[in-house]
């Protein structure tokens, strides 16, 4: 393990201790039960580790940056247990195990989906020690991220996609389902920590070229990484006619178009004052993965 998936390892066990502590306790409903299934199975905890490198940016806030971390999450998770579903990508692995339909039933998954949705505002609602206006730009943001203008939007252009898509159809539609709340996500630790505005605007935009990378990115690993690698199908997109960076424009132009995205990030921190060395590591390590 290198020294920075040592760094991430940290974040990660960080994130999975808080999302115990903050999720309902077990058994009590077969909701609860596909809630905890579907947020408690792994994942990178990619969103929640940019919460806390935001946060670590300023003033220290544990409570608050483990709440955020455990919202973005939620969020994170409820997107995933809609996208695999039937009616959107029709998958039935998911972090290497049965995806939440398929272990309980379609319309138990779409509640659970719903459910974590509020689950993520009542944990911000519920962060001590900061201010009602912070709270409430943190939520604003994050709604805005996920709605018509963001991440749903973007699953919709997904399940919609024509073969005609230009280059920038796809850039926004990519921006829409899975920058926007990588991006926002790291906002959300940099208002926690109080930044002020002129590196909040710089983890806005680096966060903007990570976050279209990152979904670059998982579009190749669809085709190049085995279901044991990645732990979800393979093939997926081809069996789905989706249009994808690789359909549009091939895997080499894609892979260059996410390493230069990932260059560009790394040139816009380059004027902060603050140490962004995890985040110049996570922008490199992203890229590079194989999952
Ligand atoms: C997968 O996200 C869905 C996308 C938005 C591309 P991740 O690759 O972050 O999934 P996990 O959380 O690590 O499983
Ligand atoms: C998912 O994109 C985006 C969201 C969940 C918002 P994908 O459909 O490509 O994600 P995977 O590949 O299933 O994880
Ligand atoms: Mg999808
Ligand atoms: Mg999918
Ligand atoms: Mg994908």
């Amino acid at each position: 393990m290198s020294d920075f998936e040592s760094t991430l390892k940290i974040y990660q066990d960080r994130v999975n201790q808080a999302l115990q502590n903050n999720l309902p306790e077990d058994n009590r409903s077969k909701l609860i039960n596909a809630v905890r299934y579907s947020v408690l199975n792994g994942g990178k905890r990619l969103r929640s580790t940019l919460v806390y490198m935001g946060s670590e940016l300023g003033k220290q806030n544990s409570q608050a940056s483990d709440l955020a971390a455990c919202a973005v999450e939620f969020i994170h998770c409820y997107s995933l247990i809609h996208d695999d579903l039937p009616a959107m990508d029709n998958d039935d692995l998911r972090r290497g195990q049965p995806t939440c339909h398929v272990k309980f039933n379609e319309a138990t998954a779409i509640l659970a989906g719903d459910a974590l949705q509020p689950m993520a505002y009542e944990l911000i609602c519920s962060i001590k020690d900061i201010s009602d206006s912070t709270k409430v730009s943190m939520m604003k943001k994050l709604s805005v991220a996920c709605s018509v203008d963001g991440m749903v939007e973007g699953q919709m252009k997904d399940i919609e996609s024509r073969k005609d898509f230009s280059p920038d159809d796809l850039d926004l539609m990519h921006q829409q389902k899975t920058g926007r709340l990588i991006q926002t996500s790291l906002e959300l630790g940099g208002l926690l920590a109080g930044i002020d505005k002129i590196d909040l605007r710089i983890l806005k935009t680096y966060g903007e070229k990570i976050g279209l990378a990152f979904q670059i990115k998982d579009d190749i690993i669809d085709i190049e990484s085995s279901s044991h690698e990645s732990g979800k199908p393979q093939g997926s997109d081809v069996l789905n006619n989706k249009v994808t960076y690789p359909y549009l424009v091939g895997i080499q132009e894609s892979k260059e178009r996410a390493q230069t995205l990932t260059h560009e990030a790394l040139e816009i921190l380059k004027p902060m004052k603050l140490n962004t060395k995890n985040l110049q590591s996570l922008a490199a390590y992203l890229v590079n993965r194989k999952y």
